[in-house]
């Protein structure tokens, strides 16, 4: 496992070669060292721009300020006057008339959610453009924009249109030293859940996500922000298809925010298991999802030792590829079980009074179900499904303050991708605006934020962790 060619060109020699060649080696991926933090962008230097006043600047400036960040204006904008003003309530510096890149740290927000019709998307132009040759390496861009169907009439609406594309061919500019983009939709009335999506778009925790569009809405009632720094303490997390890979990632790091892990997989892997919950002093638990009793068996077990369960995550997942022409019925049967019908059962039965209050569902699908492959049509239909389930049943569980949501990762460095074929092996993991595979952690990094309050304004959304792979896009 692991990518050699990656670690080989950021070595010395490697580096040496890869620059006779003539040729650009995929960036170095700045991951978070560390758990989430209360103020993940302390001493930090951000760089603001707004299309023109509103409630999402000031609560954009409010969220950064509480994260740490130093806020500049970039008033050489036109058309911020109502940013001044908010600006003025987050205490930021306005008498800067141009800011130069090396002032700041990184990290770029633009809101354009004000935007009233397509003459203002020079401000996209005039935001980036100058700033984008001396950008550093891993920065991190957010634009803010609003979802589909929220502006309030064409001119708006066709403007905002024009933010998705935006993103992703940046993102596709930005991404050869590591640097991503991506646009939070955020729905008006739904600012106050600007700041966990913004915290953790402008973290290294987000480091394989670029040029994606995630919408947020407004928190279940009850539902309040907590510092992010410990954020699951107390939490009950079940995480299925635990004992290895993207599983036992997830497991690791919903434990590092606090929360006492259930680890799930097939009683074959009950060792490898044992060694991966048992370090985090979680539950092991043995069970093969697709068993009808498991279920059953898993509420019991929630319900009697923690009184509920407050996260699961339906991580386990198998491929049995072959052409739908040659594929024996088993082989399509066994995968639409424990992709999908596993995963329907289980949230059936826990809703029967098994979570605890504002309980949070994360789905892992692919980005193999939305772009579909080629000897997967039993897999791709799975997690093309998942999208559709997590965004179906989240009105649902949104009027009992829970949700539900779908993580879809590109190519991953795991037992499942290594035994890929060598050449679509490395065909995976090229074609991505990032050059690079995913590691687990990468994931488990979204898993948790998408299992946290850091995402309660997200219910019922897919986010690709794929490092803007072309599958699917
Ligand atoms: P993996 O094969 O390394 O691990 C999957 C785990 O699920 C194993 O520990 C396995 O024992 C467990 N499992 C399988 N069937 C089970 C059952 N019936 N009951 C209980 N546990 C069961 O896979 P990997 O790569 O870690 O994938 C995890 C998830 O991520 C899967 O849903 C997969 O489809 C998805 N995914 C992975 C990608 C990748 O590049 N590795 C890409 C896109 C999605």
């Amino acid at each position: 496992m692991g990518d050699k060619i990656l670690d080989f060109v950021h070595t010395p020699a490697g580096k040496s070669l890869v620059a006779a060649l003539g040729l650009s080696a995929p960036p170095q991926l700045r991951r978070a060292k560390s758990g989430f933090e209360a103020q993940p962008l302390a001493g930090k230097t951000v760089l603001v721009g707004s299309s023109r006043a509103g409630a999402q600047s000031e609560a954009v400036l409010a969220a950064l300020e509480q994260a740490g960040a130093a806020c500049r204006v970039a008033s050489d904008l036109a058309g911020l006057a109502g940013v001044k003003e908010s600006a003025r309530v987050a205490g930021v510096d306005l008498t800067s008339s141009s800011i130069e890149v090396g002032e700041i740290d990184n990290a770029y927000v633009l809101d354009l959610s004000g935007m009233q019709s397509h003459k203002e998307l020079r401000l996209l132009y005039d935001f980036f453009q100058p700033r984008l040759r001396r950008m550093a390496p891993n920065t991190r861009i957010v634009l803010i924009g609003l979802p589909a169907g929220a502006a309030s009439d064409y001119a708006a609406a066709t403007a905002q249109s024009a933010l998705p594309g935006f993103v992703r061919s940046l993102a596709k500019e930005c991404g050869k030293n590591g640097s991503t983009v991506n646009l939070l939709q955020v729905a008006p009335g739904a600012e106050a859940t600007v700041d966990g999506a913004l915290r953790f778009f402008l973290s290294s925790h987000s480091a394989f996500i670029t040029g994606q569009v995630l919408p947020l809405a407004g928190a279940p009632e009850g539902y309040t922000a907590v510092p992010a720094e410990q954020s699951l303490k107390g939490k009950v997390a079940v995480v299925t298809g635990a004992a290895r890979g993207i599983g036992a990632a997830i497991a690791q790091v919903l434990a590092r925010e606090g929360a006492t892990v259930i680890g799930v997989d097939r009683p074959a892997e009950e060792a490898a298991l044992a060694e991966t919950i048992s370090a985090l002093n979680g539950v092991v638990l043995p069970l093969d999802i697709t068993d009808p009793s498991a279920p059953e068996t898993l509420a019991h077990l929630v319900t009697q030792r923690f009184g509920g369960v407050d996260i699961i995550v339906h991580n386990a997942g198998i491929t049995r590829d072959k052409m739908l022409r040659n594929m024996a019925p088993h082989l399509w049967d066994m995968v639409l079980d424990v992709n999908l019908g596993a995963i329907v059962r289980t949230n059936e039965r826990l809703m029967q009074g098994a979570f605890k209050p504002n309980a949070r569902i994360v789905c892992i699908s692919s980005i193999g179900g939305i772009g579909g492959n080629a000897g997967q049509t039993n897999y791709a239909a799975t997690k093309s499904a998942i999208i559709g389930y997590c965004n179906a049943l989240s009105g649902v569980l949104a009027k009992q303050g829970m949700a539900i949501n779908a993580i879809a990762p590109g190519f991953i460095e795991t037992q499942m991708t290594a035994a890929i074929p060598v050449v679509n092996r490395e065909v995976g993991r090229r074609l991505s605006t990032l050059s690079q595979g995913g590691l687990p952690v990468d994931i488990a990094e979204a898993v948790t934020f998408m299992a946290s309050p850091l995402a309660r304004g997200v219910n019922g959304a897919t986010l690709r962790v794929c490092g803007q792979s072309f599958i699917g896009a």
